[in-house]
């Protein structure tokens, strides 16, 4: 532990000599949560993690995350240092999503507009007219249906039918899913409920249909931490990346929360859902990317060009 406490030690000497900030998701380590937190950077989701690289006036932005909130980072600030703890830390959506065949899916219906979940690379983004989070992906196809857009939406499945059912908008939809999320089980959960009869289900859209039906809520992690916060309910059931427990609990200290079940055994929390990609950000690596300022993101300036439309409509938008 006191190993631990030097690196910590070491890393907020490197922010503060760096002028850096650390812009951490909500799955990632409890330790690079806090650091975030107690370094005046930011702990959030993918939209809120965007927009306050953007906004910010470090001159470098460490992102603990996933390999698109580098990308998005670095596109939104190209004249950042952008660094990551592992550049390997990828996503199966983006993974499942290759450019050059999302390319080819699109070109088949050239009069629809392009709608990309911000887990795709920026090459996907460049393709796209309008980039989308969990936590504005309804509203902003609510408003291309109102303005009668024919739309394409890429990559996840389970999220994409949500919005069709939500809004009675049907889209081509691109197969892809991710990994963790897919993982929840209607059975078990239904087994789970039946165990705590009085606690709410809150659920991520990126999980089954069958499971999504499940819910009392449904949204991006932020929705779901607003909704421990403000609901009066005192028991919760929570379909999304474990990770997500240690803001809740601090959001909410005396609520009762309940992991949704992933029906695996294998997972390192007992059947639990938490992302391999997430999980590969480190206090070792995070320390070892400031010492050596690398590893950096870095983007073509054409792709980023181009994918800064459709992403700088989303913030427009959402705004
Ligand atoms: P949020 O935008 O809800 O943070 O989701 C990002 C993500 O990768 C969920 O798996
Ligand atoms: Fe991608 Fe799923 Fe991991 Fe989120 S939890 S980064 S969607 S694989």
């Amino acid at each position: 532990n006191a190993q631990k406490q030097e690196l910590i030690d070491e890393i907020k000497q490197l922010l503060k000599a760096n002028n850096a900030k650390l812009v951490a998701h909500y799955y990632v380590d409890d330790a690079l949560q806090q650091l975030a937190e107690e370094t005046g950077g930011i702990v959030a989701d993918s939209l809120e993690m965007a927009n306050f690289g953007a906004q910010s006036d470090a001159d470098m932005l460490v992102v603990c995350g996933v390999r698109f909130m580098g990308e998005t980072a670095k596109m939104l600030s190209p004249e950042k240092t952008v660094l990551m703890p592992d550049l390997n830390a990828n996503c199966s959506l983006d993974v499942g999503c290759p450019a050059d065949e999302f390319a080819k899916f699109c070109a088949q219906y050239p009069d629809h507009t392009v709608v990309v979940y911000a887990n795709t690379s920026a090459e996907v983004k460049a393709i796209a007219d309008w980039v989308v989070t969990s936590g504005n992906a309804l509203q902003i196809v609510s408003h291309l249906k109102a303005q009668g857009e024919k739309i394409i939406w890429g990559p996840d499945r389970h999220l994409g039918h949500w919005i069709e059912q939500q809004t009675g908008v049907e889209m081509i939809r691109w197969q892809g899913h991710c990994i963790v999320h897919d993982e929840f089980k209607k059975f078990e959960l239904q087994r789970l409920r039946e165990e705590h009869p009085h606690a709410k289900v809150l659920v991520h859209p990126e999980s089954p249909a069958d499971v999504v039906e499940q819910a009392d809520v449904v949204g991006s992690t932020k929705v779901l931490l607003n909704a421990v916060q403000e609901m009066d309910d005192n028991e919760f059931i929570v379909a999304t990346d474990y990770g997500i427990f240690y803001k809740m609990q601090q959001l909410a200290p005396n609520k009762q929360l309940y992991i949704a079940p992933t029906g695996s055994k294998t997972d390192s929390c007992n059947s639990c859902a938490h992302c391999p990609w997430m999980a590969m950000n480190g206090l070792q690596n995070l320390a070892e990317c400031l010492r050596n300022k690398a590893p950096q993101v870095e983007i073509d300036e054409t792709v980023r060009k181009k994918a800064l439309v459709s992403l700088q409509r989303m913030l427009d938008f959402s705004r």
